[in-house]
């Protein structure tokens, strides 16, 4: 899939208030400072359509852009970010969790996981709530460009064993950079065929 176009579309704390859920629609997740916004502007070919920062809890709210006037896109805020008040962070999963029961249209939910990191319980307990809710979604390992390519594997593979203690297989998973572009193709091309409607 080429992106032609790519809008941003609006801003939401409240997901009453998202677009009507009347095309397919994409979202990413994952632990603030993954690399959620920067994987979005890499696979849409727009370096500013997503807020990237430095500094973990940049996204806050529901954030959703239209691609290719045919597909919603949908940049999450991060969850487990530590340092910002209990109650702010409790607001943010309440949102990530009604956003996540309520989008009809959702058809998968991209979570995305730090290569470099060990598997970590946050991850895997949202991923169980998935799992339970009957959520679809894939992995996307980011920051690949940081590791070599042998301790990239190592990782996955750890990653792998950790998951299978509780899943029957390893859900899908695709790994990126958002340095390199890797990742780019294959993840335009499961959303190119995952989203006929
Ligand atoms: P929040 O919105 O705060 O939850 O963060 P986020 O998940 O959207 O992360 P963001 O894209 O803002 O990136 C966080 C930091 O990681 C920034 O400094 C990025 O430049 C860096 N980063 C993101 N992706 C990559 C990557 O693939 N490779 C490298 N080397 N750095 C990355
Ligand atoms: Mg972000």
């Amino acid at each position: 899939m080429n992106i032609t176009r790519a809008e941003f579309l609006m801003s939401n704390s409240d997901v009453t208030k998202c677009p009507k859920p009347n095309k397919p629609e994409y979202a990413f997740i994952g632990r603030s400072n993954v690399g959620k916004s920067s994987l979005i502007n890499m696979i849409t070919d727009h370096k500013n359509l997503a807020k990237i920062s430095g500094k973990p809890g940049k996204t806050q709210l529901i954030n959703h852009f239209l691609i290719n006037s045919d597909w919603y896109l949908v940049d999450l805020p991060g969850y487990g970010f530590a340092k910002v008040a209990k109650s702010t962070r409790q607001r943010f999963s309440k949102l990530i969790f009604n956003y996540i029961e309520t989008r009809e249209n959702l058809i998968n939910l991209f979570v995305l996981i730090d290569s470099r990191h060990e598997p970590q319980s946050k991850d895997s307990e949202f991923m169980e709530w998935l799992g339970v809710n009957g959520i679809p979604f894939t992995i996307i390992f980011t920051k690949a460009d940081k590791l070599t390519k042998r301790k990239l594997s190592e990782n996955i593979n750890t990653y792998e064993q950790e998951m299978l203690k509780k899943w029957e297989e390893m859900p899908p998973y695709f790994i990126s950079s958002a340095s390199t572009g890797q990742g780019k193709d294959e993840i335009l091309s499961f959303i190119e065929e995952t989203n006929k409607t």
